[in-house]
């Protein structure tokens, strides 16, 4: 059974730092490797929202790591009693908490449910405000919700915007998008086939990583 925490989708190609080449082939300096935290508000087996994430993590590009964030279910219900100034927490509360503090960025991929972002999302996020984890964190999403879908899921993502709002995070809008997605373009191994959402979610990806990169050259 996987743990509560990340697991970790680094390239084959990827190693630990990237070594940038110049024009003329020579070598230059090593780049930090961008970590990713990719969350799925979704629980559900056969999940749009997680195969989107899965998708984003078999097409990192070179230099970045993709975590994926597993432990959504194992959150227990936040309580601020559990959280209090010196004490341990839930070890599945601990093991997000290391997850979110290793990103250099997140990504979320979201389903609405009645007219909101998911309960388990939501507790996720406020668990991730006793030790100010999404202060300042880049975070960007992915909303895949199908053409079918009332609203687009807008109000999912409004929500989620208020709450990350709340925590201080630094939405990247520039990585923000809407790929809507069916059941159907899901292939067997839960990844997306479609050439043009593929591409889209490669966009994201590129502009949430300059971002990072960005806001450490700064
Ligand atoms: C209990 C429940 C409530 C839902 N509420 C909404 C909603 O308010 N708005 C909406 O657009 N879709 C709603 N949906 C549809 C889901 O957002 C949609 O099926 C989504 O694709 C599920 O994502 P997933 O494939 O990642 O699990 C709801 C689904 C369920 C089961």
């Amino acid at each position: 059974m996987r743990g509560p925490g990340a697991d970790s989708h680094r390239s084959q190609r990827t190693p630990r730092n990237t070594t940038v080449r110049g024009n003329d082939g020579t070598r230059g300096v090593a780049v930090r490797r961008v970590k990713l935290l990719l969350v799925s508000g979704s629980l559900r087996v056969g999940s749009t929202n997680s195969a989107v994430l899965q998708t984003a993590a078999q097409l990192a590009p070179e230099g970045v790591e993709a975590m994926t964030y597993n432990g959504l279910g194992s959150l227990p219900h936040f309580n601020p009693d559990d959280d209090a100034e010196g004490q341990p927490v839930h070890a599945a509360v601990a093991a997000m908490r290391s997850a979110v503090a290793r990103a250099d960025a997140l990504l979320i991929c979201t389903p609405e449910y009645a007219g909101a972002l998911p309960g388990a999302l939501k507790n996720m996020l406020e668990w991730t405000i006793g030790d100010a984890g999404t202060h300042d964190k880049p975070v960007a999403w992915i909303n895949a919700a199908g053409p079918a879908a009332p609203s687009g899921a807008a109000d999912a993502h409004t929500s989620l915007r208020k709450v990350l709002g709340y925590a201080g995070a630094d939405i990247v809008e520039a990585a923000c998008c809407r790929i809507p997605i069916t059941r159907q373009v899901v292939g067997p191994g839960g990844r997306i086939l479609d050439p043009q959402a593929r591409e889209a979610i490669r966009g994201s990806l590129g502009a949430l990583t300059a971002h990072v990169r960005r806001r450490e050259a700064e």
